[in-house]
């Protein structure tokens, strides 16, 4: 019996040793378990406090984004339309000045000016005359350059966005000539008669010839001179003579390519312009001219004691500009040359032409007819 309780005993023993290693073990493994356990839960925790924090954050912020965006597209909305009327109001405004008190606080030569504006035939009296002879001869010595705009004065709404109005300097009437081409003009008997005709009713209606090609038109001396453009055909410039209505010239023009002058009125085949000292004929060739002005962004041009003004705006019509010039008898120096900003209109220019004697541009802007009256300083010689 003895081996047998030996053995148990031994057993019992073996077994007590190894279940006190055990138990610890399994205490010890337990306690890093829990404390594991613990930490993750901790983690857990943090991690999805920190998540409902964050969406919170991100709905808080996108609320946010969403009240300025609303804010903002309402106060977006309020500034176009404010804009929009004070463009109008400017443009009523404007016209209602044009209408009523255009000469309150001109001085002698402004009104000079003005009469020749508004026709020949308050120039009777003496002393009137020997203004306009003065300011005449003034004018011929050319030795001037623009130095701004003194001032604007909306005449007129007839006719489509685009065309071209001018005045002949010499026999002063005004000719009116709608959209981009046509075969016919309109003449008005002065500028007075013209701002007066309810449309174009007290107009003569002059057929011409032939269809003319863009608003680039000249009238001097009761000739107009207009282009013509037919398909792969040089460019044709036609002397018209609107007295006798009948054609006294012709002159053709080799085109290279179908380059426009200005990009921004593509319709301008060619521009004729005319100033104190003849007519020029400005065209395109290829990218640039020789008076090295870009024709990228260019709306129209218009000479001045021979120097050429380029006017830029951006396809978007914003303020047009007196950006580059070009003198033929290389007389203004790049220094002086001024930067001249028209003021600011709805649309954008279709045509400007130069009047020598009234120192007036007479533009086209969005379907109005607009005069730009210009002030003038000598040329620095050199
Ligand atoms: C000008 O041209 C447009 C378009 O062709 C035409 O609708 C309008 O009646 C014309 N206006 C005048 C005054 O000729």
């Amino acid at each position: 019996m003895k081996p047998v309780f030996v053995l148990l005993v031994t057993t019992a023993w073996t077994f007590t040793g190894a279940q006190y290693y055990y138990q610890g073990l399994m205490d010890y493994l337990e306690n890093r378990l829990s404390a594991i356990e613990d930490r993750m839960q901790l983690w857990h925790e943090q991690s999805h406090r920190y998540h409902t924090e964050m969406l919170d954050f991100k709905k808080l912020t996108a609320e946010a984004m969403n009240g300025l965006r609303n804010e903002h597209s309402v106060l977006f909305k309020d500034l176009e339309g404010a804009a929009v009327r004070v463009d109008r109001m400017e443009r009523e405004m404007d016209y209602v000045e044009a209408q009523t008190s255009p000469r309150a606080c001109a001085n002698k030569a402004d009104k000079v000016v003005e009469q020749g504006a508004w026709g020949l035939e308050s120039r009777g009296e003496e002393e009137q005359e020997e203004d306009w002879e003065e300011l005449h001869s003034r004018v011929s010595d050319c030795v001037e350059i623009i130095s701004g705009i003194r001032s604007v004065k909306i005449l007129k709404r007839v006719g489509s966005p685009k065309g071209m109005w001018t005045r002949d300097p010499r026999s002063s009437k005004v000719y009116v000539f709608n959209e981009t081409s046509g075969d016919s003009i309109y003449q008005f008997n002065s500028v007075r008669d013209f701002s007066r005709s309810p449309g174009v009713t007290s107009s003569r209606q002059i057929r011409l010839p032939s269809e003319w090609s863009g608003p680039g038109s000249a009238v001097y001396n009761s000739y107009l001179y207009y282009i013509q453009q037919t398909a792969d055909m040089d460019m044709q410039v036609v002397k018209y003579d609107l007295l006798s209505g009948s054609v006294t010239d012709v002159a053709m023009f080799p085109v290279e390519s179908q380059a426009t002058v200005y990009s921004l009125n593509p319709e301008t085949v060619a521009d004729l312009a005319a100033d104190d000292e003849g007519l020029w004929l400005l065209y395109a060739n290829k990218q640039i001219w020789d008076t090295r002005c870009p024709r990228e962004n260019a709306e129209a041009a218009f000479v001045v004691c021979g120097t050429v003004y380029v006017v830029y705006n951006t396809r978007l019509a914003s303020r047009s500009r007196v950006q580059c010039l070009f003198d033929v008898n290389d007389m203004v120096i790049s220094q002086e040359a001024p930067l001249i900003y028209f003021p600011r209109r709805y649309g954008a220019h279709a045509s400007l032409k130069y009047n020598p004697e009234e120192k007036q541009l007479y533009g086209w802007d969005d379907g109005y007819q607009i005069i730009y009256r210009l002030t003038m300083k000598r040329k620095l010689l050199v």
